[in-house]
């Protein structure tokens, strides 16, 4: 049985005294979640500040991206060891933000995806198509090569321990979620697709859902079989929202 997870990506959102009321309103009500795990995810910058503020609790954390080198003369980038140094126990690679915005490949995400392992992180990879992809039918493909560039690099195994995201990129901040078959349907071919590599890891890896879940259509997305959660951008923001999803998971 896999564990729900439910994880926040806070985005480039927040201030000291937002990031702050958040934590507080998270963590107030986290007794109400009883089965899943949560997580969150804030900027870079907030991360120290946030952690203070969960130390105790079953509330857990991590980054939105992490580089894929150890250390040395990269202007501006964080490397995955100080996010372990920091105590983060995630990190998520290849969001679509940063496939469209900033250009990252499926090859450099499956390197970030290697290195945040090799540094004792989990990574929590994003794949998902695009609206004209879906329409032109190709979502599997688009998907599969995503999936196939971490496998070509660290081997199925790698899953193991690695959570996986389906994140249709029509349905980000777009309001507009995949119906439950529609998600169903891609989570089924990715945990089909990893199960045929390895059966085991592909009953354990956790697939989460993302692209405008929320407290409206969270219970029946989780209820899916092969939706292990959700990774939340909006409704992460505001912790009753946030809660009443992890509480979806509820057995
Ligand atoms: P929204 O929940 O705002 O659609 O964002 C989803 C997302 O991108 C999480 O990584």
């Amino acid at each position: 049985m896999r564990q729900p997870l439910v994880a926040g990506n806070w985005k480039m959102n927040g201030s000291m005294d937002s990031v702050k009321t958040l934590a507080e309103g998270i963590k107030a009500g986290i007794d109400t979640v009883t089965t899943a795990e949560m997580a969150v995810c804030p900027p870079y910058v907030y991360i120290p500040q946030v952690a203070s503020m969960l130390a105790g609790s079953a509330i857990s954390y991590g980054a939105q991206d992490v580089n894929d080198q150890e250390a040395g003369a990269y202007t501006g980038e964080v490397a995955p060891g100080m996010l372990a140094d920091i105590g983060c126990k995630y990190a998520i690679v290849g969001h679509s933000e940063r496939r469209s915005i900033y250009g990252e490949s499926d090859e450099f995400t499956a390197s970030k995806f290697a290195a945040a392992r090799k540094a004792g992180l989990i990574p929590i990879l994003c794949v998902g198509e695009l609206l004209e992809e879906r329409e032109q039918g190709i979502t599997e493909q688009v998907v599969a090569r995503q999936l196939d560039a971490v496998i070509n690099l660290e081997g199925i195994e790698a899953f193991g321990g690695a959570v996986i995201a389906y994140e249709p990129v029509w349905a980000i901040g777009t309001g507009k979620t995949a119906t439950t078959d529609q998600a169903q349907e891609v989570h089924a071919f990715i945990r089909g697709k990893l199960a045929a590599l390895d059966a085991a890891v592909a009953d354990k890896v956790q697939i989460l859902y993302g692209g405008s879940m929320n407290p409206g259509n969270a219970e029946q997305l989780l209820a899916m079989p092969d939706i292990d959660g959700g990774l939340i951008g909006g409704a992460s923001l505001k912790p009753d929202d946030f809660l009443a999803i992890g509480k979806a998971a509820n057995a």
